[in-house]
């Protein structure tokens, strides 16, 4: 079977979830776009329709399916009363600790942190990552949705899966679904785009704190995961630290604190404020990751040490470098004692359509990947870029065929790591990294 895909209830470790221990389940379920599910119910038409766009097509066939709903089985029941804070604290540590304490984290990115991307960079250090932000309206409501935009596998893990909410009771539905396959159910309470205003989610729900207690506490006393949130900092420190804390007593397991504000959305100009983030970390009692200006280990190391925080997300440089976290850095973060790697960006390319023809999403995310890795081939040989932009149809075929080409075509554009690949192998007796 070509297509191996999605959701996995078994996991290989001890897990908090009781449905992940259960032997009996089988460990590849898939998603049939022809079951019915209560779900569909008055669902909405997608935003993007795949028959008008090729773009929003998935980009391989899926085989062997069956429905989510169907996979998920029965829902789970409610944990029990609402636990005392030092209890719940407690058991935030221990879930954390159970799953492997990930200090290296893709972040959220809608269209981009989709499962082979979150597979590429687990293959290269991640030790977490969150799927792109699913809106839990549509997801409880779209059968079609939840089939085109979240799908995962058993090798998928630790996973947060990321909802934007503004109602308690939709969002529980979401979480429900989706929780057999992870280890956190996620709110993306940091979202500053139009949408999110128009949709009045993400950070602008910064505007009205009862509401966010409220889907907080919702999901921690009825699932059996944890919660995780992922927040931006107010403009007052003060604000930050109570709004962390609020967010920690109503059942918050793990905060991600993106050290900007919400109107600093320039995340290239405007520096993230770690000192922020470290106030943060310094208050709360739960595990805390930092979030911004990841752009290479060495920032790591630095946010790591500046602010305390158990762990570390990264975004944008991601994309256009998924080794980031295996200690590669591009040109522009070279260091004078880095050596080349022994891989670029182009490899990593050829490495992602593998991953997307085990594990189809669709075209529009498989583009938007090429373009940031390629971003500096394609600088280095423009009409390569045009050719791609006027392909409204893309095939694995044409793409493998592209790269090739640009390789061709000359020049080398080396991912750089400290000492180099030879040094490392004559150092190892063997190479440093594996693909
Ligand atoms: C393409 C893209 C999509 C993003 N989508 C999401 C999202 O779905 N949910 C979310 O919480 N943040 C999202 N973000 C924000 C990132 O998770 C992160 O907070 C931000 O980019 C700062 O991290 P960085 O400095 O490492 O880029 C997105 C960022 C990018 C670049």
């Amino acid at each position: 079977m070509r297509f191996r895909p999605f959701l996995s209830p078994l996991h290989t470790r001890p897990c908090q979830n009781p449905r992940h221990r259960n032997p009996h389940r089988s460990s590849f379920l898939s998603l049939n776009p022809s079951s019915s599910s209560s779900m569909t119910t008055g669902a909405r038409p997608l935003p993007c329709d795949p028959e008008e766009d090729p773009d929003e097509a998935i980009c391989a066939a899926l085989d062997g399916a069956c429905s989510l709903s169907d996979a998920a089985g029965p829902p789970p029941g409610p944990t029990e009363i609402p636990l005392s804070g030092e209890l719940r604290v407690a058991r935030a540590w221990a879930h954390w600790r159970r799953i492997g304490a990930p200090r290296l984290v893709v972040a959220p990115m809608v269209d981009n942190s989709e499962l082979p991307f979150r597979m590429l960079c687990r293959r290269y250090g991640a030790e977490a990552a969150y799927t792109p932000m699913l809106h839990s309206r549509i997801f409880s409501e779209n059968e079609k949705y939840r089939r085109m935009e979240f799908t995962t596998c058993k090798e998928d893990h630790p996973l947060f899966v990321q909802f934007c909410a503004n109602d308690p009771d939709i969002l529980l539905e979401a979480a429900k679904v989706v929780e057999p396959y992870c280890d956190y159910v996620d709110i993306n309470l940091g979202c500053p785009q139009r949408i999110a205003r128009r949709g009045n989610y993400g950070a602008f729900l910064m505007d009205n704190l009862p509401l966010i207690k409220s889907l907080v506490q919702n999901l921690s006393i009825n699932l059996h995961v944890p919660v995780s949130c992922k927040i931006r900092i107010f403009p007052s420190l003060e604000d930050t630290i109570a709004y962390a804390k609020m967010l920690e007593e109503a059942g918050c397991s793990l905060l991600a604190v993106h050290g900007r504000t919400r109107d600093q959305k320039d995340q290239k100009k405007i520096q993230a404020d770690w000192d922020a983030i470290k106030a943060v970390k310094d208050a709360l009692k739960i595990p805390v990751l930092a979030n911004g200006n990841i752009r290479h280990m060495g920032d790591v190391y630095s946010c790591l040490d500046h602010t305390g925080a158990d762990g570390v997300l990264s975004a944008d440089s991601l994309l256009e470098n998924p080794a980031l976290f295996a200690g590669f850095r591009t040109m522009e973060w070279k260091e004078e004692e880095d050596g080349d790697g022994g891989l670029d960006q182009a490899d990593l390319v050829v490495e992602y359509l593998k991953l997307c023809e085990q594990y189809p999403v669709p075209w529009r995310m498989v583009r938007s990947h090429v373009h940031k890795m390629l971003g500096d081939w394609f600088r280095m040989h423009p009409q390569v870029r045009e050719e791609l932009n006027a392909q409204s149809k893309l095939t694995f075929e044409w793409l493998h065929d592209m790269v090739k080409r640009l390789k061709e075509l000359g020049g080398r554009i080396p991912l750089y790591q400290k000492g180099g690949a030879e040094e490392r192998i004559m150092a190892n007796g063997h190479a440093a990294y594996n693909s």
